[in-house]
């Protein structure tokens, strides 16, 4: 495994759409384990593939209960609504309060292309939702209510 360089704002790769992930290969599995390392080595909980140069739809996420990787990621259900302060490792020193929703459902493929359901409220919610919008070119900038 290898730490990956983080990629900051305001690099234009934090700002283009991913491709979705069509080969499920061992480089695939590489590169979401440096994923997860990367992100614990910078203390977040998740980490999209564009956040290290790569543009496609790979996230991962560890709130505290264990690594999720999240290959293909869509949000298929949503609920409720949560006011919260975030930040995000692309944004170095960058923090404000930004509105989402308090429950989400999302579904993905893992490294090896098989289907899973994940379903996640509050901070794990949160996290899905900043992680899936860095696949878009989107960052939690951009939902922000209030600026710290
Ligand atoms: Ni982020």
């Amino acid at each position: 495994m290898a730490l990956r360089n983080i990629v900051t704002e305001p690099d234009e790769l934090l700002h283009k759409k991913c491709r979705k992930v069509e080969i499920f290969d061992e480089n695939l599995g590489i590169l979401i384990d440096d994923m997860f390392e990367t992100m614990k080595n910078a203390k977040g909980v998740g980490l999209a593939a564009p956040q290290i140069g790569i543009l496609r739809r790979i996230v991962v996420v560890n709130v505290g209960d264990g690594n999720i990787e999240l290959v293909n990621p869509e949000i298929i259900e949503q609920d409720g609504e949560q006011r919260g302060d975030e930040g995000c490792l692309s944004c170095p020193g960058k923090y404000g309060t930004t509105i989402r929703p308090n429950f989400v459902k999302v579904k993905a493929q893992n490294r090896l292309g098989e289907f899973f359901e994940y379903s996640g409220y509050s901070l794990k919610a949160r996290a899905f939702c900043h992680e899936i919008d860095h696949l878009d070119g989107i960052l939690f900038t951009s939902h922000l209510v209030e600026l710290k």
